[in-house]
């Protein structure tokens, strides 16, 4: 079992991926740190601490991270998200587990030291987090067994512009300063998540359930079916997470990846090198049936979907 500290903006894909974390055996969860993405960080704090208890997590502790990116305005995706970031979910968790007063930097670098060579970490959000806390110990990329980013879109189009995916976009230069710091990195992307869908039918098998999984599933899918009209929507962070517990997973080219920061219309696009001997790796292919599978046994998720005619975007 890996230790794990995930970094969320949640976010409706968040909070499924957080719920699919805690229910997989080859992960133990031992924090989790939040920055602005989706929503502002004061909400996704919020969001997170809520889905965290709403699976009885009351013991795994939240620390609010960075309020906006290092150098660029903070831009949500509360469009794609809903108003409250996680679809208008009603959902009301009987006991609340602690916020930290330590910020989410500093956390991943205390659990970095604490559980050297073993840590996993996950990054579901902006990387504005990871890049700061670089800042604060350098030796970081040696210290964690291994990164699982959330972000990208190598061979396909972006999701926000036609090159860049939303999380990169984001915070750009946090995402460069993560990209060539050298960490052991999965780099789980739009090529690989977008295919591993939830949709409308799917949804309507969970009405009416009482597990925490399925509840949480058709609550925060709320907004995406009834007010956006969408038919399904891509399990981004969640594939991510499942890629944290199970590498195999995902099949790839072991590469150097580089972010591009300017200029603005190639913002937040990522590159690749590929290099047999690179510490990162770009996915490029998933196993989604074994994530479907999971998703069913682990978090009581109906699979569902075909990718749509034309590609989902993200608010900006
Ligand atoms: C990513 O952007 C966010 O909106 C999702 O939560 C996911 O992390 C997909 O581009
Ligand atoms: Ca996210």
């Amino acid at each position: 079992m890996f230790p794990v500290v995930i970094d969320v903006d949640t976010g409706v894909d968040d909070a499924l991926a957080l719920g699919l974390a805690l229910a997989l055996p080859e992960l133990s969860v031992i924090a989790v740190t939040t920055v602005a993405g989706n929503v502002d960080v004061d909400q996704a704090t919020q969001n997170t601490r809520r889905v965290l208890d709403w699976f009885g997590a009351v013991s795994v502790p939240v620390a609010r991270g960075a309020s906006q990116p290092l150098l660029r305005p903070h831009r949500d995706a509360r469009e794609f998200h809903g108003p409250d970031g996680l679809g208008g979910a009603m959902l009301v968790p009987q006991r609340s587990g602690p916020i930290l007063d330590t910020a989410a930097p500093e956390v991943i670098v205390r659990a970095a030291r604490r559980y050297a060579g073993s840590l996993r970490l996950v990054c579901l959000g902006p990387l504005t987090n990871l890049a700061i806390a670089l800042r604060l110990e350098p030796r970081l990329p040696e210290l964690v067994e291994g990164l699982v980013i959330m972000g990208g879109a190598f061979a396909v189009p972006g999701n926000v512009t036609p090159f860049a995916e939303f999380n990169v976009w984001s915070d750009p230069e946090a995402a460069h300063i993560v990209a060539e710091a050298g960490f052991r990195t999965i780099w789980v992307g739009l090529d690989v998540t977008t295919g591993v869908r939830f949709d409308r039918a799917a949804r309507e098998r969970l009405a009416g359930s009482d597990r925490p999984g399925p509840r949480l599933a058709y609550e925060v899918s709320r907004w995406a079916f009834d007010e956006r009209g969408v038919d399904s929507f891509a399990l981004h962070d969640p594939v991510a997470v499942a890629v944290a517990a199970r590498p195999d997973l995902v099949t790839g080219e072991r590469a150097f990846v580089h972010v591009l920061t300017s200029p603005s219309e190639l913002r937040g696009r990522t590159v690749w090198r590929a290099d047999a001997g690179a510490p990162a790796l770009v996915a490029q292919g998933v196993n989604a049936e074994a994530v479907y599978k999971l998703l069913r046994e682990r978090l009581g998720l109906e699979e569902g979907g075909k990718e749509p005619t034309r590609p989902e975007s993200h608010a900006p």
